[in-house]
């Protein structure tokens, strides 16, 4: 199996203010010395403060989302430069809740993570099927067509992070199966594979998110080509996300 190190990255969403930036000491103390990559992606509006507050730990931080391009008339946008500027290094595109609240479709969320290359960001790029499209045998194809539209050619191990999360079990208690996990995470480490070769397409890591929890952990870590998770709801405090670390790290 290729060297890929474990990520344990945490979506807070819109969620936290100033005081929730307690936690990234909590989590430095019990976890600092986790095996795996520890990131946190705050608001934006925490991004600056969280990356001060992270310094000299081994967490790293991220942005939840950035414009396509690096400055402009975008009112209330933040372009991936800016992100970077501000502390991050990486940035998730494509996450679903964007994908519908937002219109995004693969196109843009392409330009998003060109553009989070260009500042020197890795990309968290989401794909996850809804469960109609689940309940009418289409994950795969779904997958499929948004790995394709939603990734450049230029990928590598360090600028890209593959998040399989099924629209269906985000935030909602339900996680897939280990079963449904391992279809799609094998399929998209072979689309990888075949699009960029065997050396990249092993060497970016696939991370599954969709109510991940602490008790729930150690049975998607099991999974062949899970290489760590995107966690929403259970990445706001610090026992829940360390528990999630510790299961990535025993793994
Ligand atoms: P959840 O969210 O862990 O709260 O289900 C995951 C995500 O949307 O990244």
């Amino acid at each position: 199996m290729a060297d890929r190190r474990k990520l344990a990255a945490g979506n807070w969403k819109m969620n936290g203010v100033a005081e929730h930036l307690a936690m990234v000491g909590a989590l430095a103390d019990s976890h600092g010395q986790a095996r795996s990559e520890v990131l946190i992606c705050p608001p934006a509006t925490l991004v600056h403060r969280l990356a001060e507050a992270a310094q000299g730990t081994a967490i790293a931080v991220g942005g939840q989302d950035c414009h396509w391009e690096e400055t402009g008339a975008h009112t209330g946008d933040t372009s991936a430069a800016m992100l970077a500027d501000a502390g991050a290094s990486y940035v998730i595109v494509g996450h679903s809740e964007r994908r519908a609240d937002h219109a995004e479709g693969d196109e843009t969320v392409r330009a998003k993570t060109r553009a989070a290359w260009d500042a020197g960001l890795a990309a968290i790029v989401c794909v996850g099927e809804t469960l109609a499209e689940r309940k009418a045998s289409n994950t795969i194809d779904i997958i499929g067509g948004q790995l394709a539209g939603s990734i450049p050619d230029q990928a590598t191990g360090l600028n890209l992070v593959v998040a399989y999360e099924p629209v269906w079990a985000i935030g909602t208690g339900e996680v897939a199966t280990p079963d449904q996990i391992g279809e799609v995470h094998d399929e998209i480490r072979r689309r990888l594979e075949k699009r960029f070769g065997p050396g990249v397409g092993r060497s970016v890591r696939i991370v599954y998110g969709g109510s991940v929890k602490p008790a729930n952990a150690a049975e998607v870590f099991a999974v062949e080509n899970v290489d760590g998770a995107l966690v929403g709801g259970a990445s706001l405090k610090a026992e829940d996300f360390g528990g999630i670390i510790e299961a990535l790290d025993a793994s």
